[in-house]
């Protein structure tokens, strides 16, 4: 299959490397696009060098799928460029994600909607995936009525001039910023902007995405989302009040056994999810599961995930492989 990387210079788009070639995904040819600044720059890919080129070239070599992590802009301008060639896109940007004619999934939840209509499909975002994974069980089986959430978002899901702030601001050297403030030994209570209401973007992101993922409008939602310097993930609290009530041994079991969840929730031995753990893996870890105590029917709980991976590049090719494995896009191969 060939497959179109395109922002294969950034975070995302590395990762997304590693992870095609990890989950050994049917790659024949390579297509690495960049901006015009980095068109020529060599690309490794299991082993073998690839050259960076244009989006205009990329479509002209006519890939079955372009995994898009070049921003928002980007993917408005050149993505229904891609998808007007018959190639299938799958973008990790905001640009699409709430287009009611766009399919917004994460696998484990909702990969069934997929056609191979599905021209654009939309990656949400890494917060948002890393919560609905653990959510879908538990809704399954108690249905939920309300989630309050609290995020700890690490500076990675910024890209990689983010990276590079905190870095600077470690060493002492005068870098430029993406942060409105200083963002090393502090805790920043704003991601993307503000819109009217008073929340941020990527709280209206959280709140508006899992409904739309989990096909469920009744889930109300309300979200406070955080950057601190951390680098191995997203960590989440997660307060869930259900219509039902539940039994704490049979949600530990519901997890456990739901696909790409790993349960770590023992105190006694000190053991929790943590982005250090958590940093290149693909599983959504969840622990400091206990009963709300001041209501009825509602769980609390601590959700971590490497948000380069299954918030971003493994959920991608997630759906690149579940695409592939049901003969929506390209040749039909077994993945
Ligand atoms: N980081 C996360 O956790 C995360 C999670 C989910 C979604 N996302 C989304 O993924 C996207 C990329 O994020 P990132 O963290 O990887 O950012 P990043 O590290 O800043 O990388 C951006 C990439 O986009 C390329 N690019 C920029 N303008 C382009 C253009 N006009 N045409 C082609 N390529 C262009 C860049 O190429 P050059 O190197 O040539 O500049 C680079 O490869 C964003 O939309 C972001 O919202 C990020």
């Amino acid at each position: 299959m060939k497959v179109a990387v395109i922002g294969a210079t950034g975070l995302v788009g590395t990762k997304m490397l590693q992870v095609l070639a990890e989950r050994n995904f049917p790659v024949t040819e390579l297509i690495p696009v960049a901006s015009a600044k980095s068109i020529g720059k060599e690309i490794t890919f299991k082993g073998k060098q690839f050259k960076v080129v244009s989006v205009e070239d990329a479509i002209k070599q006519k890939p079955d799928v372009a995994l898009f992590s070049a921003g928002g802009s980007t993917s408005l301008e050149q993505a229904p460029l891609f998808a007007a060639a018959g190639i299938t896109v799958i973008d990790n940007s905001s640009a699409w994600r709430m287009d009611p004619t766009k399919k917004l999934v994460v696998p484990e939840v909702n990969a069934d909607v997929l056609t191979a209509d599905d021209k654009i499909i939309a990656n949400p975002n890494c917060s948002t995936i890393q919560m609905v994974v653990a959510l879908k069980p538990l809704h399954d089986a108690y249905k939920i009525k309300r989630v309050v959430v609290s995020t700890y978002q690490s500076v990675t899901g910024t890209g990689v001039k983010a990276v590079d702030q905190l870095f600077n601001e470690r060493k002492g050297i005068d870098g430029p910023k993406v942060y409105p403030y200083t963002i090393d030994l502090n805790v920043i209570p704003q991601i993307d902007v503000f819109t009217e209401n008073g929340y941020t973007k990527e709280e209206m992101k959280m709140i508006l995405e899992t409904k739309k993922i989990m096909g469920d409008d009744s889930i109300k939602v309300t979200a406070t989302t955080v950057r601190i310097p951390v680098m191995g993930g997203h960590s989440e609290s997660v307060n869930i009040e259900f219509l039902h009530d539940f039994d704490l041994s049979e949600v530990r079991e519901l997890l456990a056994k739901s696909p790409g969840i790993v349960v770590v929730d023992d105190t006694a031995n000190l053991k929790y999810p943590m982005p250090l753990d958590a940093h290149d893996k693909d599983e959504v870890f969840v622990g400091r599961l206990r009963r709300d105590e001041s209501q009825d029917n509602t769980l609390n709980c601590w959700i971590v995930s490497d948000n380069l991976r299954k918030g971003a590049a493994t959920n991608a090719v997630q759906i690149a492989e579940y695409l592939a494995a049901n003969h929506l896009i390209g040749q039909a191969v077994e993945v």
